[in-house]
């Protein structure tokens, strides 16, 4: 693994930063406590080329490697994990389901505009009473000639309310088990599909997370993705990837945590010098540092293996794990080197200690994580 960042990668990164700092920063409070999807902030994000960093320009992407996206992502999740997560969503899980495994006709339709940012998209996997129990599907597909039905609620989907094209996973077949599960492509418009409640949320208040609902929801069949019975695989293939984008989002907040601490201790002052001259602070700070550090790695080392077609699995779900604990201890200590000031709404702090929790729970729980990880470790 070549440590060195590219001048391209760095470009990337860099202007990640800059849009994160002068774009995203002034109204990111404002959007979390309203709860407002950040609608103008992503079409700009759209025209620097981040909604389809990877997917290649031939289908409207900007044909960037992984490690690029894990750069920007670190970048704009410092400021903004709404943003990221929508971004993150939108690359990893939509995009890329789509140009691996789609037809040219469904890539042509959907993917173009959806790389471009003209669309946003949505993974829709969860349900009521099948979250980290993912094979146990409710929603149904049947399977009537041309086309299928589909009946059933998902809930938390992000880009729910916002989104136009849903990648959607159904059970064609109970017997079958997770091998009768199917993925199809939903517009928005389709006949009897609802997008229903909004979620009032602890973090990532302005990302958009809606419950869906189908109702005798008619989709053709050329918008089944892959062979009959390929839905679930299909989603853990993209939810490897997917893991990454939200490891890079953990590895953001803890690093944007940091920044705003060591500033601040700096800056403030107590028993007649700044407080990192004490050195509990000063080694706080140090801990965090470490454990950024040792996020970033395993966040670069999953991107570098899947630039390079390796295995991901067990890569993405380490990043992910370790990186959301980085992120929970890192934006929980940087509150405590704010005081007062860090439990208050006009720090950025504060919001960022509350969007680190997600980072345990979506894409698979740490607790998910960790049965992903031991399974590969026992197969050996
Ligand atoms: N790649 C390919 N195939 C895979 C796979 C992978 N990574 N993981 C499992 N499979 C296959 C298995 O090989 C098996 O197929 P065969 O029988 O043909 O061998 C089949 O899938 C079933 O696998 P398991 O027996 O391992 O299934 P399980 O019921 O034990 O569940 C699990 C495995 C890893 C726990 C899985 O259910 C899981 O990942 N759960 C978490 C769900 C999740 O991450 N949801 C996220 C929703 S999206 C989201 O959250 C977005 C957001 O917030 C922004
Ligand atoms: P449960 O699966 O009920 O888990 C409850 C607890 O039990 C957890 O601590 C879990 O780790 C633990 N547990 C469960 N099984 C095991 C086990 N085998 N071993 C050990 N512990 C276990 N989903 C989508 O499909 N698309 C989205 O876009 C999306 N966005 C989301 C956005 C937000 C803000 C939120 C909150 C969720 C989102 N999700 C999305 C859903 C998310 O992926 C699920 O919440 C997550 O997978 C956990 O499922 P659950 O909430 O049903 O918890």
């Amino acid at each position: 693994m070549d440590f060195q960042l590219t001048e391209e990668q760095q470009a990337v990164k860099a202007a990640a930063r800059d849009f994160a700092q002068n774009v995203l920063k002034p109204g990111a409070i404002e959007r979390d406590e309203k709860q407002e999807f950040a609608k103008e902030e992503i079409k700009q994000l759209a025209e620097l080329g981040f909604m389809g960093m990877m997917t290649d320009p031939k289908y409207g992407g900007s044909g960037m490697d992984t490690v690029s996206y894990v750069l920007a992502m670190e970048e704009i999740s410092k400021i903004d994990s709404s943003v990221s997560v929508c971004m993150s969503v939108n690359n990893s899980l939509v995009c890329w389901g789509l140009e691996k495994f789609g037809t040219e006709e469904q890539k042509q339709k959907y993917l173009v505009p959806l790389a471009k940012g003209e669309k946003i998209g949505a993974f829709c996997l969860s349900e009521p009473e099948a979250g980290s129990d993912a094979t146990s599907q409710r929603t149904t597909a049947i399977d009537e000639g041309d086309h299928y039905v589909l009946n059933g609620t998902k809930n938390w989907i992000t880009n729910g309310g916002s989104a136009s094209v849903y990648l959607v996973i159904a059970q064609t077949d109970v017997e079958k088990g997770h091998k009768g599960i199917n993925a199809f492509i939903v517009e928005r418009d389709m006949d009897g599909f609802v997008v229903g409640a909004k979620e009032n949320k602890m973090g990532i208040r302005s990302s958009d997370t809606h419950t869906l609902i189908f109702n005798d929801v008619k989709v053709p069949k050329e918008n089944r993705i892959g062979e009959d019975g390929f839905g679930f695989k299909f989603a853990m293939k993209t939810l490897e990837g997917g893991r990454i984008g939200i490891a890079s989002q953990a590895l953001g907040i803890a690093a944007g945590a940091l920044e705003l601490a060591t500033a601040y201790s700096k800056e403030r002052k107590a028993f007649g010098k700044e407080i990192h001259k004490h050195q509990a602070i000063a080694f706080k700070l140090a801990d965090m540092a470490t454990e950024i550090e040792a996020s970033r790695l395993l966040c670069l080392k999953a991107a570098s293996l899947k630039d390079e077609g390796k295995p991901i699995g067990h890569a993405s779900a380490m990043a992910k794990l370790y990186a959301s604990k980085t992120a929970m201890d890192a934006t929980t200590e940087a509150v405590q080197i704010h005081g007062g000031y860090g439990f208050v709404k006009e720090y950025h702090v504060e919001r960022l200690m509350r969007d680190a929790k997600i980072t345990q729970i979506y894409e698979g729980t740490s607790e998910i994580q960790k049965v992903v990880i031991s399974r590969g470790l026992l197969a050996e």
